[in-house]
């Protein structure tokens, strides 16, 4: 068979699936590397575990997992493959790495940081430490191994409070994000030590657009993520992880909804419930944006962009991110 028309047909029952959301012209660029890349997945098995975040060509046309980053933890360690190729950010890798060591876990953007996780270091944690001893250290998995490292426990947005509670305190160190800790502050008696970092995706939403929005759709339904700043929470109807916000959607049908989140998360979600409306003001991560699929082709061609962790780090960063799997999700 020719190659135009393989590619034709191993692609066209994808495009069905997303043509809502990926115009016809863009396709054709795309088709191509979709067919090369998830043949070259079958050649030198390797799965390519996908965050909510990524562009709908990759989360519907090369990702074998595509789900929040709990949930990519937690199948980065039940995978078989020998290779995974992380399609989101930094932290998301080197925690797939942490807890599937003796695999290659390549990032197809070395440059793909987050705004959360260099908002501290190491050495801040062992500041804080210092100055409240004993004071258990919970750490959201958008930072580094080195951070991980540092601390208790991790959690994700999907189980922070069942986290944080597991703990059996009366005070936790919470990092590093100012506003998840406001948010996690309101649902638990757990005093919260906070951090000041701030994801440059959801700080940029406004109660004031919210309600402007809410005004033009007086029936919508809105939904935030716990990165928001409160107000912008407070002026929603749900608040959860990315995949919380997906399974609401899915469970609940809403006949219009906004996710106040990053972009590709609505196109994402749209293309699984073609029945309910999106009105999408949302902003772009500029790091989950690095990458593309070219640049997942050229890693996986060359297995290149390997993860690697001094083994003084990882040994302790694991140890973090294992006791906040082996507690699960909140719901
Ligand atoms: P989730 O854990 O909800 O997938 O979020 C990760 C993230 O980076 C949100 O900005
Ligand atoms: Fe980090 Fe925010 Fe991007 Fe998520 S959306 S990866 S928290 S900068």
């Amino acid at each position: 068979m020719e190659l135009n028309e393989q590619i034709k047909i191993e692609t066209d029952p994808i495009y069905q699936k997303v043509s809502k959301v990926i115009p016809q012209i863009e396709w054709a660029f795309h088709a191509p590397l979709i067919h090369k890349i998830n043949k070259l997945k079958k050649e030198k098995n390797a799965v390519v575990l996908a965050h909510n975040y990524q562009t709908p060509e990759i989360f519907h046309g090369i990702a074998d997992i595509a789900a929040d980053s709990l949930a990519l933890a937690i199948e980065a360690e039940k995978t078989n493959a020998d290779i995974i190729v992380l399609c989101g950010v930094h932290f998301m890798a080197e925690t797939a790495k942490l807890m599937n060591p003796n695999k290659k876990v390549l990032l197809p953007d070395m440059g793909a940081g987050c705004s959360l996780a260099s908002s501290i270091t190491g050495k801040d944690v062992r500041m804080l430490k210092e100055k409240y001893p004993s004071v258990p250290v919970v750490t959201y998995v958008n930072t580094s191994a080195d951070v991980k490292a540092e601390s208790d426990i991790c959690c994700t947005s999907a189980n922070v409070i069942k986290v944080i509670e597991s703990l059996g305190t009366d005070k936790v160190i919470f990092l590093p994000d100012q506003y998840m800790a406001k948010y996690v502050q309101t649902k638990t008696k757990v005093q919260i030590i906070s951090w000041i970092g701030t994801c440059i995706v959801h700080e940029r939403f406004s109660a004031q657009e919210i309600d402007d929005i809410k005004k033009q759709n007086p029936e919508i339904v809105v939904l935030t993520h716990p990165e928001c700043p409160p107000e912008v929470i407070a002026a929603s109807d749900f608040t959860g992880s990315t995949s919380g916000m997906n399974k609401y959607v899915k469970d609940n049908q809403p006949n219009k909804v906004m996710l106040v989140t990053e972009c590709s998360m609505s196109d994402n979600v749209q293309v699984e419930n073609p029945n309910v409306q999106f009105i999408k003001p949302c902003n772009l991560c500029p790091h989950m944006k690095t990458i593309t699929l070219p640049k997942v082709l050229d890693c996986l061609e060359n297995e290149k962009n390997e993860i690697l962790i001094p083994e003084i780090i990882s040994r302790k960063a694991r140890k973090a991110v294992e006791r906040m799997v082996a507690i699960g999700r909140s719901h």
